[in-house]
């Protein structure tokens, strides 16, 4: 009762009794609540110590038995019944086993392109331009009117780089047909003129990928990166770090924003005058692995009108944002930019990897920008009812009413338990609190855990949520509770 009270007094959109709405059972047989009835968790230790003969598996933390999970709950190999709010790793919209997505391969046409998987970049399946017309570019972001697919988040992000780089290079080429005999013959040797130098300017804290681009953009943790030859000469600008609650603490963020900003102008020119010009900036528009950092819709308006001055291109990497896990299908929707990003990419909820670009980003020759499978098409299917669902259902604005009551929750218990966590923060679902130091946020993470509520970590003090779309009232109210319970034990 006491988090209705507050989300009726913080929320513009929300009163208690439109609450009371949100409390849709989706997915039938889902778990009315959890239960841990196995917390050693043998079953899963046993199959661990088979995987690990075979295939390194430091990370594994329990086998999930997909049988039974139903919905919000996801049900381990011993049968314990988790409420989860980090959906593998922020990348499940519907939950598990949602109905109406088991009638998406009984099209025989589909299970067709299931069955036979196609090089899409050469060989793609007849009529494949409505697929992608009908189901990625209706949900595309405004004012970019391409597409391109590919596997995963990394990927994707990778692939973009190079887009960008086409585009740079073709920006001083201006004119001049093909390339010159020498870029030629050094790109054979991994040098300029063939292979130039310029950079992709990322920011502290963000996360982008694995590979060797978009890990050099990538400044989470030493972990990610030690041992790998990356790119040296690629900068990286802080992200504002905000003080909260965020309406106490404008003046402050304020000059926080414009600090980071001329950073990024400084670092602009110092690239440029040190012979490797940045030639695009990519950013999350809420940091999620390096902490759920949020920055103020000015600061990617002034960001984004830095990028235009210079001729850098603006792109926001939405691959854990996207979908519709803030409210909106793309993240970056609640800046209200002046114009659309150049590049916006994609994974995690979308199902598959890939990214969003305006008409000046086209490559300009086949095999540049490219790969094998170039995406799973059987995976835009399963999107194709994802994105119905998305809207029949009007999931957005469950989202939206969902998480600001998820967050008013969190933010009563900042005040309950100051001297534990703080900084409630997010949009949409897409929640994230601190805790005072790591040890505490750990202990916050196995406590829920042990509880039957499953979280992720991010930063090194966020607890972060991501559960999935159809997340609900009645979800929520569990979640609290059990946090409750948890600083409760924490204070004794
Ligand atoms: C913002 C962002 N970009 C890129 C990636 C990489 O995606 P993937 O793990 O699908 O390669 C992630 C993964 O967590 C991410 O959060």
């Amino acid at each position: 009762m006491v988090f209705l009270t507050a989300v009726a007094r913080n929320s513009r959109y929300i009163h208690s009794k439109t609450l009371e709405n949100f409390s849709k059972a989706f997915v039938p047989c889902e778990p009315a609540q959890p239960l841990m009835c196995k917390p050693d968790s043998p079953a899963s230790k046993e199959m661990l110590c088979e995987l690990n003969k075979v295939q390194y598996a430091g990370a594994v933390q329990f086998f999930t038995d997909l049988d039974k999970s139903m919905g919000n709950y996801i049900v381990d190999a011993d049968g314990n019944t988790i409420l989860d709010c980090y959906t593998q790793i922020a990348s499940m919209p519907l939950g598990y086993n949602y109905p109406s997505l088991f009638n998406v391969f009984k099209d025989e046409s589909k299970m067709k392109i299931l069955l036979n998987r196609v090089a899409l970049g050469v060989y793609p399946p007849v009529n494949w331009h409505n697929y992608i017309n009908n189901v990625l570019m209706s949900v595309a972001p405004k004012g970019l009117k391409n597409v391109q697919t590919q596997m995963c988040g990394t990927c994707a992000n990778e692939q973009a780089f190079k887009n960008i780089f086409i585009w740079h290079a073709n920006q001083s080429r201006s004119g001049s047909k093909g390339f010159t005999e020498e870029e030629l013959k050094t790109s054979m040797l991994n040098k300029p003129p063939g292979c130039p130098q310029v950079a992709i300017l990322s920011f502290e804290g963000g996360f982008h990928g694995r590979t060797t681009g978009s890990l050099s953009a990538t400044r989470t943790k030493p972990i990610h990166k030690l041992d790998f030859p990356l790119l040296s000469h690629w900068p990286a600008a802080k992200f504002p770090q905000y003080k909260y609650p965020l309406d106490e603490h404008k003046c402050e963020n304020l000059a926080e924003d414009k600090k980071c900003l001329a950073q990024v102008e400084d670092i602009i020119e110092k690239q440029r005058k040190n012979g490797c010009p940045v030639a695009g900036v990519i950013i999350e528009p809420i940091q999620s692995e390096g902490g759920d950092n949020e920055a103020s819709p000015e600061f990617f308006k002034e960001l984004q009108k830095i990028c235009k001055k210079n001729k850098i291109a603006f792109l926001i990497d939405e691959v854990q944002t996207g979908c519709g896990a803030t409210g909106k299908m793309w993240c970056h929707e609640w800046f209200d930019l002046p114009l659309p990003p150049d590049i916006v990419c994609f994974s995690k909820k979308m199902q598959f990897g890939g990214y969003y670009h305006t008409e000046e980003m086209r490559p300009d020759q086949p095999y540049r920008v490219f790969n094998t499978w170039m995406g799973d098409p059987a995976r835009l299917f399963i999107l194709e009812e994802v994105i119905n669902v998305i809207q029949t259902e009007r999931l957005l604005d469950s989202v939206e009413v969902v998480g600001c009551y998820t967050k008013c929750g969190l933010s009563e218990l900042c005040k309950e338990f100051p001297n534990i966590i703080n900084s409630a923060r997010g949009r949409g679902l897409l929640l994230a609190v601190n805790a005072k130091d790591t040890k505490t946020r750990d202990t916050i993470l196995s406590k829920l855990k042990s509880k039957g509520v499953l979280v992720g970590g991010c930063g090194s003090l966020s607890v972060r949520l991501r559960p999935a779309l159809i997340f609900q009232k009645n979800h929520a109210d569990i979640f609290l509770d059990k946090f409750r319970e948890t600083l409760c034990e924490m204070r004794c």
